[in-house]
């Protein structure tokens, strides 16, 4: 996190200024009630009426000086978040597609969202509104030893009670607040399972037995709940009885000093307020703490994954004619064994059909080449400007042309209808489509003419035509066959008038 404090450094010295500046006008407060009550004892009303303007002129200052100080902490927690958002989204970019296959996008997307809220609030506002209370509270300290040193020996008494809470409270709290977080991340699994399998257990007529599995869930976490609020607010209200032994504990012996005199009724005035400067960071820190140690484990998250060393290596180039050559290859999944052994080469200069019953591997074969899976043995090599239709596709929120050109800000219309003809899009260049709007034969579509408008040497096609009728899908492959580029092509639709047309076939 570091590399973040240093890249607003600047912003990180007007924070300090300001909250050095604020802490001393709030502590100064103490004194101006001082100053007041001292003055109200001389019989001069026109110097009161300055002096009253003077206090005017030094809360108007205060104002400005907490609005800066109040807003600059927040905003720079929001800026140092923005920074953490944009430095995992370069990180993302550069993970090999494998690792994000693996670590699934939901888990990227809570990093740049919930997770990254609480960074912001839990972690660096803490740490500049805890810095800002430390130097209140030391400059709190100071003042009242120089205003009276007897008393303020007394404040720090006081004060120890305060100091401890924090220390014995914080590993229950934050324990307290983990089972809180664990309950709701189950809870939004199980929310999300409702919701996204609602159409399913509505139409097997199981709406109680899933009602029943949400209940549990949310019942769950309203219990940690309870449980975590009982206990942090017995917390408070220990913090609320010492802060209040404190403040009328200094008026109780501030008022014998003042029998003996040795106080005045301003420097008493004055002490009561440098307590209440000094006892609301006390007040505040359990909270802070708990709230700081929760935020720097969301922080290590961030530093773990930025810092993450495995950056996409470059898969291995194979040489000019070659198209991917995989040599050796072994790839088991926990259940069986997909491929043991496995080489094959792929010339630019020829087409491969690939067939095999469903399970087969054939796109895990595909994946190995593009390192959206890492094989267990062997090597694989991958010629230059090679293109990859999967058998999934996205379509992101746009129109038919930006989808195609993937917002390319200049665009070759010429080769664009050629690719949107070869596909057989029916949808018109300007329509807005979406992940969600488009059927899965038009995603095929889709995903084929992405591959065709940019130009690739060669192309892997896998299951291209799995969700077209029979009409549409010949068409296509009729197109497909006339194309310069040549292609490897899974197909579960085969004879022997499609195999013709193939150089090879690799069946799996
Ligand atoms: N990441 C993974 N983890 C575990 N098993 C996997 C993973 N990816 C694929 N498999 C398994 O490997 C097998 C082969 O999957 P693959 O997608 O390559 O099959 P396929 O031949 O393309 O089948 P289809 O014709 O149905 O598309 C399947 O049994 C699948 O469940
Ligand atoms: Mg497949």
């Amino acid at each position: 996190m570091k590399q973040f404090f240093v890249h607003r450094k600047i912003e990180i010295i007007k924070v300090t200024f300001f909250s050095i500046i604020l802490a001393a006008a709030i502590v100064g407060n103490s004194i101006i009630l001082r100053i007041v009550v001292n003055a109200t004892k001389v019989d001069n009303v026109q110097k009161y009426l300055f002096l009253s303007f003077d206090v005017f002129i030094f809360f108007l200052v205060e104002a400005l000086v907490y609005y800066h100080q109040q807003s600059s902490i927040k905003i720079l927690s929001l800026q140092l978040g923005y920074d953490v958002r944009e430095q995992l989204a370069v990180r993302i970019s550069k993970l090999p597609p494998y690792l994000l296959e693996e670590k699934k996008s939901e888990k990227y997307l809570t990093l740049l969202t919930t997770q990254n809220d609480l960074l912001i609030d839990s972690y660096f506002y803490k740490i500049f509104w805890g810095g800002y209370l430390l130097i209140q509270f030391i400059f709190a300290v100071l003042v009242s030893f120089a205003v009276n040193f007897l008393l303020s020996i007394f404040v720090v008494l006081l004060i120890v009670p305060q100091l401890i809470i924090p220390f014995i409270g914080k590993i229950k709290l934050e324990n307290n607040k983990n089972l809180v977080l664990q309950n709701n991340e189950n809870y939004m699994k199980e929310g999300q399972e409702f919701l996204e399998g609602e159409k399913i257990w509505k139409n097997f007529a199981q709406e109680k037995r899933f009602i029943a599995k949400f209940h549990d869930s949310n019942y769950r976490l309203l219990e940690n709940q309870i449980h975590e609020k009982r206990f942090s607010y017995k917390i408070i209200t220990l913090n609320d009885l010492f802060s209040n032994l404190l403040y009328f504990g200094i008026w109780v012996i501030g008022g014998y000093f003042i029998i003996i005199a040795h106080l005045t009724m301003g420097e008493l005035v004055a002490f009561t307020q440098l307590v209440v400067a000094i006892s609301f960071p006390m007040y505040s820190a359990t909270s802070i703490i708990t709230d700081f140690l929760g935020g720097r484990k969301v922080a290590q998250k961030f530093k773990n994954e930025i810092e993450f060393s495995e950056n996409a290596e470059e898969i291995k180039k194979a040489s000019q004619d070659i198209a991917a050559y995989l040599t050796d290859i072994t790839v088991k999944f926990s259940n069986k064994t997909l491929f043991e052994h496995f080489s094959f080469k792929f010339e630019k200069s020829k087409r491969y059909l690939i067939i095999g019953e469903s399970g087969h591997g054939k796109t895990t074969l595909f994946k190995l080449i593009f390192d959206e899976i890492k094989n267990e043995k062997g090597s694989v090599e991958i010629g230059t400007n090679i293109g990859y239709v999967p058998q999934q596709s996205y379509v992101f929120q746009g129109t038919l042309e930006q989808n195609i050109t993937l917002f390319a800000s200049e665009i070759d219309f010429e080769k664009l209808s050629q690719a949107i003809k070869i596909s057989e899009l029916t949808i018109k260049r300007d329509v807005q489509v979406g992940n969600n709007t488009l059927s899965g034969g038009e995603k095929q579509r889709l995903s084929l003419a992405r591959a065709l408008y940019a130009d690739y040497d060669y192309l892997f096609i896998d299951e291209l035509t799995s969700s077209l009728d029979q009409n549409s899908r010949q068409k296509i492959e009729e197109n497909l066959l006339n194309i310069k580029v040549n292609f490897a092509y899974i197909s579960h639709h085969y004879n022997q008038k499609l195999s013709s047309k193939f150089d090879e076939i690799i069946e799996l």
